[in-house]
């Protein structure tokens, strides 16, 4: 468990990595003089598997050199400090940090002052660019709790932080770099507490320079109140929010559809608005994929397997989300099904994105293709086909 102090200082090495903003981490001023383990001497370094900490152990005789992530790196850090040493110095691009421990009562303080260089273009530079979302002075990042109001991210909140930029690049590259639009029209169904609503709009707009209109659609009031409270304190005039079902929302023209995590079968809701109304993209990260698991039912050789829970759960996730990009290929879209962000982050991890085209598509084959692999399982509808099948709802 670690002290307030030390808190304070696990955060800022955090957030000094995440903003490309560490330079180097010393750490010395031996607890037991007689040890041959001088200093440790920690910088960042980006090797095949990514980027690392690189720890340089200055022992009397010889240096040893180690990499390690982030995260092992931390507890690395603060098990020398309580083991061998008494003073940490992390040196970063705005402010240089000490911890250090009194030699009497071992009680910690943390004392920061001015940078006493800047770093000089560096691998550093490098991660910078590929953070999308700033954290000076962003409201929209405070008001959501991602950010303490001295502009760091909370402890708790560097997974929510990754996942945001992760978004932000498969937007860009997956529909952003397609399209020579310069304003678009997006709904994002099942917004939530609006993380990534609030990231594209401002991503968009003040990074990419794009006319951005974007509504949240979101049953919950009390989300839609709140984000439309934040939209307003941060000047987004184009992002607004709705209250309403995704089946029932009215959608005027638009350009991307997007429903991310949106439970069960509201995402088969958000695919069938996107069709329904020329989407020329449709983006849907799936979650709880529950319709298809309660009709499955195998009689043929898969029976055997599907008789563990845990593979016919998998199965299950497999079989709704695959059939729907079948489905969105019978509607005239390409389609891509990728893992969005590592399930180290998050379990909910598959996403589907689809791009109207006008080339030809042998509608039937793919109908053919749906039928043969809900005969194989067992299923009667997909819920997604139904809707578009019996039409019932209004765009
Ligand atoms: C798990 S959250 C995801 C929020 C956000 N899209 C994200 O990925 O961070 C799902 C949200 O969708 C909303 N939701 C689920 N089904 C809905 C529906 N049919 N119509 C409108 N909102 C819905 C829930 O209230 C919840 O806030």
């Amino acid at each position: 468990m670690l002290t307030n102090q030390e808190h304070i200082f696990s955060e800022k090495i955090d957030t000094s990595v995440e903003n490309g903003e560490f330079i180097k981490l010393i750490i010395s001023n031996k607890r037991h003089k007689t040890s041959e383990l001088n200093k440790i001497i920690i910088s960042p370094v980006e090797i095949k598997k990514g980027f690392r900490l690189s720890f340089l152990y200055n022992y009397k005789t010889q240096d040893i050199t180690k990499n390690y992530e982030l995260e092992e790196s931390q507890s690395l850090i603060f098990n020398e400090l309580k083991e061998n040493f008494l003073n940490a110095e992390l040196f970063t691009a705005n402010e240089i940090i000490r911890l250090f421990f009194s030699a009497k009562n071992n009680k910690p303080k943390i004392k920061i002052s001015e940078p006493t260089f800047k770093p000089v273009v560096n691998l550093n530079h490098d991660r910078k660019k590929h953070k999308r979302v700033e954290l000076k002075n962003n409201i929209w990042l405070k008001e959501l709790g991602i950010t303490t109001s001295e502009d760091v991210i909370k402890k708790d909140m560097h997974d929510k932080y990754r996942q945001i930029n992760k978004y932000l690049e498969v937007i860009e590259n997956m529909i952003i770099k397609k399209t020579s639009e310069k304003k678009l029209r997006i709904y994002d169904a099942g917004s939530g507490k609006g993380y990534l609503t609030f990231a594209l709009y401002d991503y968009l707009k003040n990074n990419l320079k794009i006319e951005a209109h974007i509504t949240g659609i979101e049953f919950r009031q009390e989300l839609v109140d709140k984000c439309n409270m934040i939209s307003e304190k941060a000047e987004f005039e184009n992002l607004n929010f709705v209250q309403g079902t995704i089946i029932d929302s009215k959608i005027n023209e638009v350009d991307v559809f997007i429903a991310l995590h949106a439970c069960d079968t509201a995402t088969d809701e958000a695919i069938y608005k996107g069709i329904k109304a020329n989407a020329q993209f449709i983006v849907a990260a799936p979650c709880c994929q529950k319709q298809i698991r309660k009709q499955m039912n195998v009689t043929n050789a898969m029976a055997s397997l599907m008789k563990h829970g845990i593979l016919k759960e998998r199965q299950a996730v497999i079989l709704t989300d695959g059939l729907r990009a079948l489905i969105l290929e019978a509607n005239g879209y390409k389609t891509k099904v990728f893992e969005f962000i590592s399930t180290e982050h998050t379990p909910k991890n598959i996403m589907i994105v689809a791009e109207k085209t006008n080339k030809k598509f042998n509608k039937d084959e793919i109908n053919k293709n749906i039928n043969e692999i809900k005969q194989m399982f067992g299923i009667e509808s997909h819920y997604l086909e139904k809707l578009l099948n019996e039409q019932r709802f209004q765009i």
